[in-house]
């Protein structure tokens, strides 16, 4: 279980290579020696990474994001009504803590907010300013990978808890690692406590595939920092020049695929290791899976979620769900 408390900067950088670094060469060593390649997406979220993300989603045709605020916006305070004996918000993958803004002004009882992030840095700014905004309000930073068990502190165990888990994050997991999430999520609320989960929904092709392959090249930027990233971190060689982004939808598993791919035959070496990469073979980066309605309260009620009440945005692109545990 890798639980990093953050008590103070200094330390919070020490934990930070502690959880990522031997992490991130394993996983890429392991994942290039794949028939399909792939690197895991949370791997992502270093800095720069964070900092694309940021931008990505104010792009004009990223509508995850704009959606889902629109949700929170006009329906923060309905979801508040709902959960008068929350106390303490635990939110998983946090970032840039835009939504969660919303969440807290709506919702006067919280005590406590507990934000968990693999980005030690982007973890701690945030924690830092939130302090700052809402004086009342105690927050807890986790530096934590959520797909292991996160343990809460002391503090937040006998109080009512609301997980929060916005930017459909739930669809970069593969449908049984999200019933696994989801189950651990229940574990960590405890009976009656709650998730507020925000999910992308399926919709058509060109609107899928337009917000992950702008035209500004910002999700290229994104994609290809793995390689940057790998390059620093990890002493490879990848040839920037020579990989390309590429987004794909696959209408038979309802996902999004974002791939790396190489645009001519090639060997690249991370230490002492050698790859061997052939023209338009692609390393595969990201899944980003859409659910309908009816296949996510599926997915919850798996789970042993009740679903209490769901939101959509005008164009009904992204929902928002409000789930109770059942113990
Ligand atoms: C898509 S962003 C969403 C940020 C924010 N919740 C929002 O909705 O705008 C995903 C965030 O989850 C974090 N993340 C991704 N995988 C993670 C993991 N396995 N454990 C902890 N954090 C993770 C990333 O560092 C990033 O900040």
């Amino acid at each position: 279980m890798s639980v990093v408390m953050l008590k103070d900067r200094a330390e919070a950088f020490e934990s930070i290579d502690g959880l990522q670094e031997g992490g991130f060469r394993d996983a890429v060593l392991r994942g290039l020696a794949l028939p399909q390649k792939m690197i895991p997406s949370r791997f992502f979220y270093d800095e720069r990474g964070s900092e694309l993300f940021e931008e990505i989603t104010r792009l004009e045709v990223y509508y995850p994001t704009r959606s889902e605020m629109e949700i929170f916006d006009r329906h923060g305070a309905d979801m508040g009504a709902y959960l008068p004996e929350a106390r303490a918000l635990v939110e998983f993958g946090s970032g840039s803590s835009l939504k969660i803004r919303a969440m807290l002004k709506a919702m006067p009882q919280l005590t406590h907010y507990a934000p968990i992030d693999i980005s030690g840095e982007i973890l701690t700014r945030e924690a830092e300013a939130l302090s700052a905004d809402f004086r009342g309000l105690k927050v807890v930073p986790i530096h934590a990978d959520f797909m292991s068990p996160v343990e809460l502190p002391q503090e937040l165990k006998d109080i009512g808890k609301l997980a929060f888990f916005p930017g459909s994050t739930i669809g970069n997991l593969e449908p049984y690692e999200a019933l696994e999430f989801l189950t651990r999520v229940r574990e960590t609320v405890g009976t009656g406590g709650h998730l507020l989960i925000g999910v992308d929904r399926k919709k058509d092709t060109e609107t899928l595939v337009r917000a992950y392959d702008d035209p500004q090249g910002v999700t290229a930027a994104f994609n290809l920092n793995l390689l940057t990233r790998a390059n620093r971190e990890l002493d490879a060689n990848f040839d920037l020049p020579s990989f390309i982004h590429e987004a794909r939808y696959n209408a038979d598993r309802g996902r999004i695929e974002m791939h790396l791919k190489s645009l001519k035959d090639q060997a690249v070496s991370i230490g002492d290791c050698h790859f061997e990469f052939t023209e338009n073979e692609t390393i595969h980066t990201e899944n980003s899976y859409k659910y309908t309605p009816e296949e996510f309260r599926l997915l919850a009620r798996a789970a042993r979620f009740e679903p209490l009440a769901t939101w959509t945005d005008t164009n009904e692109r992204f929902g928002v769900y409000l789930l109770r545990s059942e113990g």
